[in-house]
């Protein structure tokens, strides 16, 4: 259930000494801290298995805020404050002793602080330890509310399982020991201010969604682009690969909200009841399909620019921990089709990858173009359909295209944009994604996680695809040097007349 009220509560933290930990939840933790957001008696629990005591753990904490927040500033009397709300417990995470351990800690910390035993366990371990956590939690009884009126609750990090089965199996073991209410399955791109701005820019104004459906827009462009590699993730990323590292999460969420019906409330069920529905609509791949609907690629060596300075870059297979002769992919392009009443016919195209020229993602919903009339003869020069387009990072906001008389005389036609910024049309700064989600999770709001349902729905339309792409031929690898915007063959994947929009 939603609620405002942040009570207080304990945050059991897996995987405390991590890549994710250090990066996005510990900055974001300080900074709700720092807001005053936070309740107003709070505990932190990293349960890890290295030789440290709180005091140490709270350094490292300090530290990693200092090299990934420093605009945080984790210093004086305002960082002594939260520090002393962290505590480090020693274990692995196979032993259940550790867990009977936590158990009395939790109990202590409740006492002395007043917690009233709420507990939020937050799994950011890597996924393969999910299903032993979860089963110890259980074993140990954390699983259960403590009181009647306390609450318990699990956030699970992605990627939530490695397809199908596997997601289908982690699902059964957290129902098996929390209620579908308890979970919250982590996509962090619902947490970013310009993703919740979809619904808001389709359902808050009259002049999209009359127009949203097959009668006025003839295609929709997704795209995720990432300057970075794998990050030292070369382990990790080489089983996975970008389609389930990026398009089964963050592109088919962004997707499934620009496509959704209206929900009948902003309740958490009602809007992932029509998430739901809008994945099991895309038509599902067969193996034909995903040779004609689809495009891999992987980045070979070349120069890409990261914060103005260019520089050379090795070949994913170069890259630490990636198996010399990986056929994994870094960019897809996908052609999805939705098959309802509103989409039938129109493309939805996702286009994501690493080391690709900019970092940038955004939503280009392209309109249809105008009758054959009027301007064609006169103008047809400057003649281009709307598009609106939604930016999601950097520069957070959204224009729209529209045909304009160029001043002066006779009558020549130009493209000008509607330009909407976050940046200037707020004063206030856009915060962390992971703030917002920790916060919501914390109040009991689940409207920005996905239910266990809506992850399945997501895996069963590209779990095919993953499986045909190992029998059919693969490319010849890599097929992209760093720097460049993917294969080539990606061009092919649209229909005649529409071309990828390359964000400028
Ligand atoms: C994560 C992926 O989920 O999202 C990473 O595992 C990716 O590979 C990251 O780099 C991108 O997140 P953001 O917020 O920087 O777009």
């Amino acid at each position: 259930m939603s609620s405002d009220v942040t009570n207080p509560c304990a945050l059991v933290l897996f995987g405390s000494t991590g890549d994710l930990t250090r990066r996005k939840i510990m900055p974001a933790l300080y900074s709700l801290a720092k807001q005053k957001l936070l309740p107003p008696t709070f505990a932190i629990v990293a349960f890890a298995r290295r030789d440290k005591d709180d005091a140490t753990y709270r350094e490292d904490v300090r530290a990693a805020i200092r090299e990934f927040a420093p605009a945080l500033q984790p210093e004086g009397p305002e960082w002594d404050a939260f520090a002393q709300n962290i505590f480090y417990l020693r274990s692995t995470l196979d032993d259940s002793e550790g867990y009977h351990r936590l158990a009395n800690l939790l109990d202590t910390l409740d006492e002395e602080r007043h917690l009233g035993g709420n507990r939020l366990f937050y799994l950011a371990t890597p996924p393969e330890n999910f299903l032993e956590i979860i089963d110890h939690l259980g074993r140990a009884g954390l699983n259960r509310q403590k009181t009647p009126q306390s609450w318990t609750r699990i956030v699970v990090e992605k990627p939530f399982g490695y397809d199908l089965a596997s997601a289908r199996q982690l699902n059964a073991e957290l129902r098996a020991r929390f209620r579908e209410d308890q979970i919250f399955r982590i996509d962090h791109y619902l947490g970013k201010e310009a993703v919740q701005n979809i619904l808001v820019l389709r359902f808050a104004n009259h002049i999209f969604e009359p127009l949203f459906n097959k009668n006025y827009i003839d295609h929709v462009q997704i795209i995720v682009a990432e300057t970075i590699g794998v990050e030292g993730r070369g382990n990790y990323f080489d089983k996975s690969g970008i389609t389930r590292d990026m398009i089964q999460n963050h592109a088919l969420q962004v997707l499934t909200l620009v496509a959704m019906e209206p929900p009948i409330s902003l309740h958490a069920d009602a809007v992932r009841d029509e998430k739901v529905k809008t994945l099991r609509s895309l038509r599902p791949f067969s193996r034909e399909d995903v040779a004609q609907r689809t495009v891999r690629g992987q980045y070979g060596p070349g120069k890409i620019v990261i914060d103005g300075k260019e520089m050379e870059v090795p070949g994913y297979r170069e890259e630490e921990g990636v198996d010399p002769k990986s056929t994994t992919e870094t960019f897809a392009a996908i052609h999805f089709a939705l098959e309802n009443w509103r989409w039938a016919g129109v493309p939805f195209y996702v286009l994501a990858g690493k080391r690709l020229p900019k970092r940038v993602t955004e939503v280009q919903i392209q309109f249809k173009a105008v009758p054959d009339v009027l301007f064609a003869r006169t103008a047809a020069e400057g003649l281009r359909p709307n598009r609106l387009v939604i930016r999601i990072q950097p520069d957070e906001g959204a224009f729209f295209e529209v045909c304009s008389k160029v001043p002066g005389p006779g009558l020549k036609i130009q493209t000008v944009q509607m330009d909407f910024k976050y940046g200037s049309a707020f004063s206030v700064p856009v915060h962390d994604a992971y703030e917002r989600l920790l916060l919501d999770a914390i109040r009991g709001d689940a409207s920005l996680f996905a239910r266990g349902d809506e992850v399945e729905a997501a895996w069963e339309v590209v779990t095919p695809i993953l499986e045909a792409w190992e029998h059919l031929t693969c490319p010849v690898f890599p097929n992209y040097p760093a720097g460049t915007w993917g294969p080539k063959a990606a061009a092919d994947l649209l229909r005649e007349g529409q071309v990828w929009r390359i964000p400028q």
